[in-house]
């Protein structure tokens, strides 16, 4: 190649910035392909021990024509340093793809698939949507159901300062997903008594199933429903809305809380843990998807949550930042007890 050509292919005196576009392809494919391993089984497979090609076809059940394509596609794999190919076998090599097949860590796989899903199709589609006017379809429910298990070592930290940890105690979640908050609570206090209502059904199958294999399923109960309609007779010592005010829209919150807040008995607590507005790329992207979405909407302001729980008839604390820089906000609520008379 004559040097002029070189130099030419490089974009001239724009070579910097053709370099550092080119630099991007690397982590945009490593995510690609580490979130089509996590959501098609290969990594689960490959963490099992080394595969030839034809039993990794057999097991994504993929036809003899589509071989040398599912060849192609592994040796990206490799070329991302994600795999490993002695000629015969492939195995997980790269850091990323070794913790990703881990069964100890499913949020990090989670973050892969939703980087994908929801991040490059939210940001990539928005000002689509925005000029035709239309709004974003729905959620991947659950991914982002998986994804937001990594916010909980603050919910734990929340349940350890306000759910009771010893003595006969119940307990509502709100939107439960997977039901990760209510075994903890369980678990914690032997005694407690809990009920999770969720909204989609193929979630409460696989949580109530969760909820048994740990031997809780009389003390944890799930309901399937939306709570904007739910009728609950019971009242509970401690009412949580954890990661799920944004799945309504703007006009709706005021009587979903006044809804949670109905169900909390007196002396009893309502606790929020919430994205809000602003914070980091993350939150924002959060804040960009919701918005988009005609049934939900954009994260909420903590003095609005603040004024909705006392239009609710509690007595709020003030908003407490559960992550340092980022906009993430755990808001707690009391129920006065009444006077005797
Ligand atoms: C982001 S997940 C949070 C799960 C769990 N609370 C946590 O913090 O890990 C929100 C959950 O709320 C559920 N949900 C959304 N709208 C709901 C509604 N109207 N009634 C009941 N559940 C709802 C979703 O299906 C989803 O599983």
């Amino acid at each position: 190649m004559k040097l002029r050509t070189m130099v030419q292919m490089m974009g001239g005196a724009a070579a910097p910035a053709y370099l550092a576009a080119m630099r991007l392809m690397t982590p945009v494919h490593r995510v690609a392909w580490l979130a089509a391993a996590s959501k098609h089984g290969v990594l689960e497979l490959l963490r099992a021990g080394p595969r030839e090609l034809g039993e990794i076809a057999e097991a994504l059940d993929a036809p003899p024509e589509s071989i040398e394509a599912l060849r192609t596609w592994m040796r990206h794999g490799v070329l991302l340093d994600e795999l490993h190919d002695d000629g015969h076998r492939y195995r997980l090599h790269g850091r990323l793809a070794r913790h990703m097949a881990d069964p100890a860590h499913p949020e990090l796989a989670a973050l892969a698939e939703s980087l994908i899903s929801v991040h490059v199709a939210g940001i990539y589609g928005a000002l689509d949507h925005l000029r035709d006017g239309r709004p974003f379809a729905s959620l991947d429910a659950p991914v982002v159901a998986r994804v937001s298990e990594m916010t909980a070592p603050v919910m734990r930290e929340v349940i350890d300062a306000h759910v009771p940890k010893h003595g006969p105690a119940r307990l509502l979640e709100l939107g439960c997903g997977s039901g990760r908050h209510l075994r903890y609570a369980c678990e914690r206090n032997p005694e407690l008594e809990a009920l999770g209502i969720e909204l989609d059904p193929a979630i409460v199958t696989s949580t109530r199933r969760a909820l048994g294999k740990a031997a809780l399923a009389d003390r944890a109960r799930v309901r399937q429903g939306d709570l904007r309609t739910l009728e609950l007779d019971e009242r509970f010592d401690v009412v949580t809305m954890f990661n799920l005010v944004y799945y309504f829209p703007v006009a709706e919150r005021g009587a979903v809380i006044a809804k949670a807040a109905s169900w909390v008995k007196d002396g009893g607590a309502l606790l929020i843990v919430t994205a809000c507005r602003g914070g980091t790329l993350a939150n924002n992207m959060m804040d960009l998807w919701f918005s988009g979405i005609r049934e939900a909407g954009p994260l909420p302001e903590p003095e609005a949550l603040v004024q909705q729980l006392r239009d609710a008839g509690l007595e709020p604390e003030a908003p407490a930042r559960m992550l340092p820089g980022e906009a993430y906000y755990a808001l707690v609520a009391r129920r006065q007890s009444s006077q005797p008379t």
